[in-house]
């Protein structure tokens, strides 16, 4: 689109030069959210990965504009990510379709750490009583927010004291669990490798516990009946904690779980349905692998979606969610920014949202994370790449 533009415009050098450094500044802010993730471990590389990334500028801090650029995949890799969300969230119907114009709902300015701005929104989720309370953990501002839907900015309920260690500080946070029953959330803490309770009520209140420490931690989910699940991105494995008990048990592993990348790793999410199964992306496969209930193996769920996939050999699969009434699996494509739902077990997806390739347009993701649902079935994307919060509404027929 923007390349008709500058055809039109093609009056004058200055104008078209312009349009040259818009495009260059385009890629540039696109590949800046790649070094994001990226960049995250670089003291922890490894030689053996599916993915090249080339650091071409400047420092490793998130602020900072540094180019990276995605140059090789050598085999079909993906990502897994939860919706930890609460059961209360309802998928919907097989023949549901949304509005593909999505509306900002948090963020979507400039990325920033005002309580009216976003950096590197990983997971959306909403609250299990109350369809307009969004919770939102921001990756790189350390930080989660409690947003009401309407209002132009959100509060933090924890972190946002800078990146650190101290119990009133977060490194990196990629996911966390609304306990209700607790009024207190737990943070997957990731850089600090440690799964921590925050308590909600009274946020000068600094009594966080440590509930996991010395864990990769990166995925978190809570099932019906309050066992904890953790996934451990380096080990490549979700182990399950019930209620009342410290030892756990291994429920989910396997050499494609997880996303390793030369320098670090994305998060490994997962998804926990109301029968405590377990879902998990198989990035050797590129399929979605579903573990029963103490089931030793797991089957397969979900396959290949299409074949428009503009990265076809990396699929970064983020935000898996499962509606097991309707047999529904949905997930956020990272890589080629799309949301994509498999229905009735087919081993075949389609693009629900997102066809229209990478962007900042209201109809475009830059790297969608995660998915969340509310009640009447609209569709709300963490849009990490572009800072916001996107909700799509659902068309009812
Ligand atoms: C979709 O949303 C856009 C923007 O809010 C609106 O203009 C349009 O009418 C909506 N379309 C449908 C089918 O609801
Ligand atoms: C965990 O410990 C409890 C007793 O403390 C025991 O009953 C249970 O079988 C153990 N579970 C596993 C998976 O080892
Ligand atoms: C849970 O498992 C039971 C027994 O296998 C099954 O009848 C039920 O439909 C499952 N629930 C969901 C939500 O899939
Ligand atoms: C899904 O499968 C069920 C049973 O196998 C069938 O009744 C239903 O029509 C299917 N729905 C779709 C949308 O294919």
């Amino acid at each position: 689109m923007r390349d008709h533009e500058c055809v039109k415009l093609r009056t004058g050098k200055v104008i078209r030069n312009m349009c040259i450094m818009t495009i260059v500044v385009l890629i540039v802010t696109a590949t800046v959210v790649w070094a994001c993730i990226f960049t995250k471990n670089m003291k922890n590389a490894q030689k053996t990965t599916p993915i090249e990334v080339t650091s071409t500028t400047t420092t490793m801090t998130e602020e900072t504009t540094t180019t990276n650029t995605l140059s090789t995949a050598s085999s079909t890799t993906s990502v897994t990510t939860t919706e930890t969300t609460s059961t209360a969230t309802k998928g919907g119907i097989t023949n549901r379709r949304w509005n593909e114009t999505g509306t900002a709902v948090a963020g979507g300015s400039r990325r920033g750490d005002r309580l009216d701005q976003l950096n590197s929104p990983c997971i959306i989720q909403i609250d299990s009583d109350d369809d307009r309370i969004m919770y939102i953990v921001e990756r790189f501002n350390h930080r989660v927010l409690r947003w009401r839907q309407g209002e132009n900015q959100g509060e933090i309920i924890a972190g946002g004291n800078g990146k650190g260690s101290r119990l009133d500080q977060l490194d990196h946070p990629t996911d966390q669990i609304v306990d209700k029953s607790t009024n207190s959330l737990i943070i997957c803490d990731s850089e600090n490798r440690r799964v921590i309770r925050w308590f909600i009520q009274n946020p000068t209140d600094t009594q966080q516990q440590i509930i996991l420490s010395n864990f990769d931690c990166s995925g978190l989910a809570m099932d019906t009946d309050g066992n904890m699940y953790v996934s451990d991105y380096k080990k490549r494995e979700i182990k399950r904690w019930k209620k009342g008990e410290t030892n756990e048990t291994t429920v989910a592993d396997g050499p494609g779980l997880g996303y390793q990348v030369e320098g670090g790793y994305l998060p490994l999410y997962f998804f926990v349905d109301e029968n405590h199964s377990v879902y998990v992306w198989d990035n050797d496969n590129n399929r979605v692998l579903k573990w029963a209930k103490d089931a030793k193996d797991a089957i397969v769920v979900a396959g290949k979606y299409d074949t428009e996939d503009i990265v076809t050999r990396v699929s970064g699969r983020h935000g898996l969610f499962v509606d097991r009434n309707n047999n529904i699996i949905y997930a956020c494509d990272l890589v080629n920014h799309k949301i994509i739902r498999w229905l009735n077990g087919s081993k075949d997806g389609s693009v629900i949202v997102g066809r229209y390739g990478q962007g900042r347009q209201p109809w475009q993701f830059g790297m969608p994370s995660t998915l969340a649902f509310d009640r009447q079935g609209n569709l709300y994307v963490a849009d990490y790449g572009n800072d916001r919060i996107q909700r799509f509404d659902v068309i009812d027929d």
